[in-house]
């Protein structure tokens, strides 16, 4: 029987993440095809490899972590919908005390050992769905593109703003999909992203990193 490690070490390779400098990644690039492979070795009904590719909100957000290690540099940090654990690499990367990775998908949680391996930091302590929560623990929340979906936006936002309220420090990694409400975040950077067009509607993407509205006094641009 294939193991989930095995999989993603079978199924994707090991190389760099477009826009974000310093960080490695086991990267596949072709969606259906991986999507298929995946039902055929675990069974139908499998949601979509999302851990096998670096998304534009998980990208920026790295990016702006690597840049700003002091938002997270000595702090503890849960990464929530952490795909392929590269927000989470980042902040590790960054100096983060402790990270911790959310993920309710086991491929991604093989495919986030392997890349922190891939990347010399220390795996993140790894938990399942924390939406109901208010990320107790956590003194930072990072998001990576996590509003792509009506239904998990509407568990995310509570659970972000649960989160603030208890003074957590939250950044969002967004392209401004339709169901993020951006009354309710302001901009701290936007970078052009390269994204897969295949996954996207093109080869770029704009892309914000974003903070609940009084932790947002500027735009910045570049
Ligand atoms: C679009 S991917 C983004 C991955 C990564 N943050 C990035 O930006 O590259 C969203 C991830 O959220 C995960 N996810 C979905 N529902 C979740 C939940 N309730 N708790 C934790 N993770 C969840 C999915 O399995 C998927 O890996």
């Amino acid at each position: 029987m294939t193991t989930a490690e095995q999989f993603v070490r079978w199924a994707c390779r090991l190389g760099p993440v477009p826009g974000v400098a310093g960080i490695r990644l086991h990267l596949a690039d072709d969606v259906l095809g991986l999507w298929q492979r995946t039902e055929d070795a675990f069974g139908e009904g499998r949601q979509p490899p999302f851990w096998a590719f670096a998304w534009p909100g998980g990208q920026v957000l790295a990016r702006y972590v690597l840049g700003h290690a002091g938002a997270v540099a000595g702090r503890s940090v849960l990464d929530v919908g952490s795909g392929s654990g590269l927000v989470a690499i980042a902040a590790a990367k960054a100096g983060a005390a402790t990270v911790t990775a959310s993920e309710v998908d086991a491929l991604a949680a093989a495919a986030i050992v392997l890349n922190a391996q891939a990347n010399g930091v220390p795996p993140p302590a790894l938990v399942g769905d924390v939406l109901d929560g208010d990320g107790a623990g956590a003194d930072v929340v990072l998001a990576g593109d996590v509003c792509y979906a009506r239904p998990l936006a509407a568990r995310v936002l509570p659970f972000l703003e649960r989160a603030a309220a208890r003074g957590a420090s939250v950044l969002v990694g967004d392209i401004g999909r339709a169901f993020l409400p951006r009354g309710r975040f302001g901009v701290l950077d936007a970078r052009d992203i390269p994204v897969m067009a295949e996954l996207e509607d093109s080869g770029v993407k704009r892309a914000m990193v974003w903070a609940p509205v009084p932790e947002a006094p500027c735009w910045v641009h570049e």
